[in-house]
């Protein structure tokens, strides 16, 4: 958003002097002297820009100034020198107004100064490129080479200009500079030859003594030191922060960027060199025969050895008067007289040679910007001649501009279709006439006497202006007719006084006559004429014997007012933007604010009339748009937007804030009030409402921030929480997994270990191989005894798939037998070794118990030799003893006969003992067949895998062991057999003779 600012803001005092309220010298002063003293150096009157001399360099120059006030309204930023330049760059680019910036001031109020920021801002802003660079440089550069030639330091001025300049600087229709045109008016020369005290000559003397080779000087024929020349004082030959010879430098620079070629510079140089050395030729009178003294130059051996033709031209006068030629011959005095009125004319003459040559550089036409950098109004103690011409200039410029401000107020109030009323003001009309009317005006009087024949001295001048002056009331002289100034001893005899608009200046009569005659003898002339030098030549064209002219040229004066009246017209053709430089004090100090000295130039600038003509209609006026734009918050209905037209807008505003109706006018586009006192109103109004304002946009704005603030916060604090719960885990899950991490992988790596070093010491396959590894972790107790086992129980397993049906059987029998006597019968372990191998006889193959076998009708599961306890004496007789499905047969070892034969279901039970013996008996049921003969008592070694087997016998038999059920008298055995499901829910019995009963059971499938 662009800032949008005014002069009005941050004023120090007031930035423009219109709006000064109470109006008073004394206020005005004290306005300029705030603002100084806060480096505010520039102070508007309307458009007019007042510049006091800061003395010291302020940063205000800056590009980025430039950048600033670029393209700008005038009154938009606080006032600089700048926003007029924009001003009228703008108004010239864009309206193809001409203008004309005319800067005015006492010596030293920085004139000079102020024209070059004003070139080196239009040079700044308008377009670029190589040519238009071109042109920008040698315009700039124009100001060193004129510096040089036509400045020097003065009691006031280091650095002062003794010539008026104006300079056209040339635009095309893009606003691109194409060149300049200047013009020159009355350089000081008379400084040529002598120069006040504490002052200097002009600065090229000096920086070419100081600056140049030894090679130009010798070539010159000059010397270093300035003490060897008559015409540059001594008293003040160099000045403190000033380097001639650098600036000599500077100047050659210069005068090459702006064209002069290296002969033309040669010829200058020589020019330069030649005045020096004029002022060092001296003369001695030589006694003539008519007893009249004679000049003749002294010492004729000297630097600049004279051509004959100008030696004679300083000894004779030849007066041409109707085809009739007079020689006078010259006395000494006349003799210093025709020379410095030679050195005088050659260096003036020289100068305007430079201005022309920089023209001819510079010279086209198109639309114009004017310059005016002209000396100042200027009151000293001793005033003379150029003070007469320079204050008549003065006159002229405070005359058009005035003319110029009313004719701008008086345009601007038609155009604004405003009513115009008339506005009182000095008019100084009449004291330009005092000065430059043709008939009695004291310029008009001096050429009079200047061309009168007979003696002519500057009292007759003064009688003169007594006599015809007298009654004008801007003319006091102690002789003249007016009685008044008869006892005025501060007007002395010999000087007259001129109140001009800007005050009072006293004028010593003494070489008004002679500087305005400004005489160089045609000797002179044409012995200058005749010198073999081109520029010389050049500058001296009336000194041609072709050119013969008996009329007296023109004289300063006449010359001055001519080209003063040509600078008039000019002007008035163009738009006037004023610079009126003011200095603060006489030390050339930065800090030093002397009142006295700036009341005088603001007085004698005629400032206050100024302010007074600016404000004599009203005093400020402004565009409706950004009036609107500046108070609107003034207005409910204005505020913050207007949607109608801005004049409209200006209206509603105004009468809501009750200003009297008298206090404004409303123009076509700008509002006029009148009074400064109404401006500060709305402006103080304005001033407290924006602080309302501001207030209220901190008050949001704080809310704003600091709600954004808590969202912020808000936000941040999840985002935090759940980072930090994130990390707070992590933490914790990191804590957990590195602290067990080594634990688990040691684990991992023992188990692996473990599983290995098993895998490497397994005990063997065998079943009863008790060895196994010895545990090495204890946490790994509970795996390792299940391995152990799982190990068993596999090898087991695969320990018995080795096993064929036959072994299988001896083993089930053995672990029957184990299960029948293991801790039970001592006889036991020795049986555990040998095989249960059952027909021990092969009863089958051995022929000799062919017989016995075929008796057996069955399977012999087990024939061995047993031995028979006889009841009677308890000795044992061997028997044969076979062992059936179904019964046990017991048979003479001998003979292999039969001896008894007991049906297994006639055996009621076996017994043994616990001892380690073979013994066994077989107890028979009561009442069978079998125990007639009774219980029968063996011996056998084989006792365990013998009662086994019948063991085993009588397990199988055990379901046909008749179920006998003794009623009454006979037994009967009880039968069960297995029926098929579907015969009925219930077991059924039958009795199928008197000793049986059948049983049938249903299956249970
Ligand atoms: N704006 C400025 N900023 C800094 N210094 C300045 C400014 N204006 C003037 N000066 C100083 O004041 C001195 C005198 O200024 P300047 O030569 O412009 O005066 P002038 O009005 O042209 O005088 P004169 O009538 O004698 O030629 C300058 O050399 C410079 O040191
Ligand atoms: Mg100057």
């Amino acid at each position: 958003m662009e800032v949008k600012t005014s002069l009005l803001d941050n004023m120090i005092g007031v930035g423009d002097m219109v709006l000064l309220e109470p109006l008073s010298e004394d206020s005005f002063l004290e306005n300029l002297k705030k603002r100084f003293e806060h480096n505010e150096i520039y102070t508007y009157i309307g458009s007019v820009v007042i510049s006091m001399n800061p003395y010291r360099s302020l940063p205000i120059y800056t590009p980025e100034k430039v950048e600033e006030y670029r393209n700008r309204n005038f009154y938009e930023l606080s006032p600089h020198i700048y926003a007029l330049a924009d001003e009228a760059y703008r108004s010239l680019r864009d309206q193809d107004k001409d203008q004309c910036i005319l800067i005015t001031g006492e010596s030293g109020a920085g004139k000079t100064e102020a024209s070059k920021l004003v070139m080196s801002y239009v040079a700044a802003v308008c377009g670029k490129g190589q040519e238009v660079n071109k042109v920008k440089e040698q315009l700039l550069q124009s100001n060193p080479v004129l510096e040089a030639f036509g400045n020097a330091k003065t009691v006031r001025n280091d650095n002062s200009s003794r010539f008026g300049k104006y300079m056209d600087i040339e635009f095309d229709f893009k606003g691109d500079p194409l060149g300049g045109v200047i013009s020159n008016y009355l350089l000081e020369k008379s400084r040529v030859v002598k120069q006040p005290r504490g002052e200097r000559n002009f600065h090229i003397f000096y920086q070419l003594l100081s600056g140049a080779s030894d090679e130009t000087l010798k070539k010159l024929k000059l010397d270093r030191d300035f003490s060897k020349y008559n015409y540059l004082s001594l008293d003040s030959a160099s000045v403190s922060g000033v380097d001639d010879a650098a600036n000599f430098r500077t100047v050659r620079n210069a005068m090459q960027i702006v064209g002069f070629m290296e002969d033309e510079v040669q010829s200058v140089l020589q020019l330069v060199a030649a005045v020096l050395k004029l002022g060092n030729i001296e003369f001695k009178p030589e006694s003539r025969s008519n007893g009249l003294d004679e000049s003749r130059v002294k010492d004729k051996n000297g630097d600049w050895s004279l051509n004959s033709v100008l030696e004679r031209a300083f000894s004779y006068r030849t007066v041409e008067a109707k085809s009739e030629k007079v020689s006078t011959t010259l006395n000494v005095a006349q003799a210093y007289y025709a020379r410095d009125a030679l050195a005088k004319n050659l260096y003036s003459r020289l100068f305007s040679w430079l201005v022309t040559r920089i023209n001819e550089s510079i010279k086209t036409r198109h639309k114009v910007m004017g310059v005016l950098d002209i000396y100042g109004f200027e009151i000293f103690e001793d005033n003379s001649f150029e003070q007469f011409i320079i204050n008549y200039c003065n006159e002229k410029l405070q005359q058009i501009f005035i003319e110029l401000t009313l004719r701008e107020e008086q345009e601007e109030y038609i155009r604004e279709g405003i009513e115009w009323t008339n506005i009182e003001y000095f008019n100084n009309a009449v004291i330009c006439d005092l000065i430059e009317n043709n008939k009695n005006g004291i310029l008009a009087m001096l050429d009079e006497e200047c061309l009168r024949p007979g003696t002519v001295t500057d009292e007759t001048f003064l009688d003169k202006l007594n006599m015809i002056c007298a009654q004008h009331q801007h003319f006091e002289s102690r002789l003249s007719k007016n009685s008044k100034f008869l006892t005025d001893h501060s007007l002395p005899h010999n000087c007259f006084r001129i109140q001009h608009y800007a005050g009072k200046v006293l004028y010593r009569a003494e070489g008004f006559v002679d500087k305005n005659n400004d005489l160089l003898y045609r000797d002179l002339s044409q012995a200058m004429y005749k010198a073999n030098h081109g520029l010389i030549k050049q500058l001296f064209p009336e000194g041609s014997p072709a050119k013969i002219n008996l009329k007296r040229p023109p004289t300063a004066g006449y010359q001055f007012k001519a080209s003063v009246g040509t600078l008039m017209r000019n002007l008035q053709t163009k738009n006037p933007n004023y610079i009126r430089c003011i200095k603060p004090n006489d030390k050339k100090s930065s800090h030093i604010f002397t009142e006295s000295l700036v009341c005088h130039q603001v007085r004698y600038l005629g400032l206050m009339e100024n302010v007074r003509v600016r404000r004599a209609g009203y005093a400020f006026r402004q565009a409706y748009e950004p009036c609107l734009e500046r108070y609107k918050m003034l207005c409910k209905k204005t505020w913050p937007h207007w949607k109608g037209p801005a004049r409209k807008g200006v209206e509603v505003l105004m009468s809501d804030l009750k200003v009297p109706a008298e206090e404004y006018a409303y123009g076509r586009s700008k509002i006029f009030i009148r009074n400064p006192k109404t401006l500060f109103f709305l402006e103080e109004r304005r001033r407290q409402c924006l602080q309302d304002l501001a207030t209220l946009i901190q008050k949001i704005y704080r809310g704003w921030k600091c709600r954004r603030q808590f969202l912020l916060m808000k936000k941040s604090q999840v985002v935090v929480a759940a980072w930090y719960r994130r990390y707070a885990v992590r933490r914790e899950y990191r804590k957990f997994f590195r602290a067990n991490a080594a634990k688990l992988f040691d684990i991992c790596v023992q188990i692996q270990k473990y599983f290995l070093n098993l895998k490497k010491n397994l005990p063997s396959m065998s079943p009863v191989d008790k060895s196994w590894p010895s545990r090495p972790y204890s946490f790994l107790d509970g795996v390792h005894a299940e391995l152990r086992r799982i190990f068993h129980l596999w090898r087991c397993k695969k320990y018995r798939s080795q096993f064929t049906e036959e072994k299988k059987a001896v083993y089930e029998e053995k672990l029957e037998a184990s299960t029948l006597f293991k801790d039970k019968k001592a006889l036991y372990p020795s049986s555990v070794s040998q095989s249960f191998k059952g027909d021990y006889l092969e009863i089958n193959k051995n022929p000799k118990y062919q017989k016995l076998h075929s008796a057996v009708d069955e399977k012999v599961l087990l024939a061995d030799t047993v031995s028979k306890i006889n009841r009677a004496n308890g000795k044992g007789s061997p028997r044969i003893f076979l062992l059936t499905k179904k019964s046990v047969v017991l048979a003479d070892q001998k003979s292999g006969q039969v001896k008894a034969s007991v049906p297994l279901l006639d055996l009621a039970s076996v017994s043994v003992s616990t001892q380690n013996d073979g013994f066994f008996a077989l107890k028979l049921k009561e009442g069978s067949s079998s125990a007639v003969k009774g219980d029968f008592l063996l011996s056998s070694e084989r006792l365990i895998e013998i009662i086994t087997k019948l063991y085993r016998l009588s397990a199988t038999n055990a379901d046909r062991v008749p179920f006998l059920v003794q009623f009454k008298n006979d037994k009967v055995c009880v039968k069960f057999i297995q029926g098929s499901p579907r015969n009925g829910s219930g077991a059924s019995c039958k009795r199928k003779n008197n000793r049986l009963l059948e049983v049938s059971v249903p299956s249970t499938a």
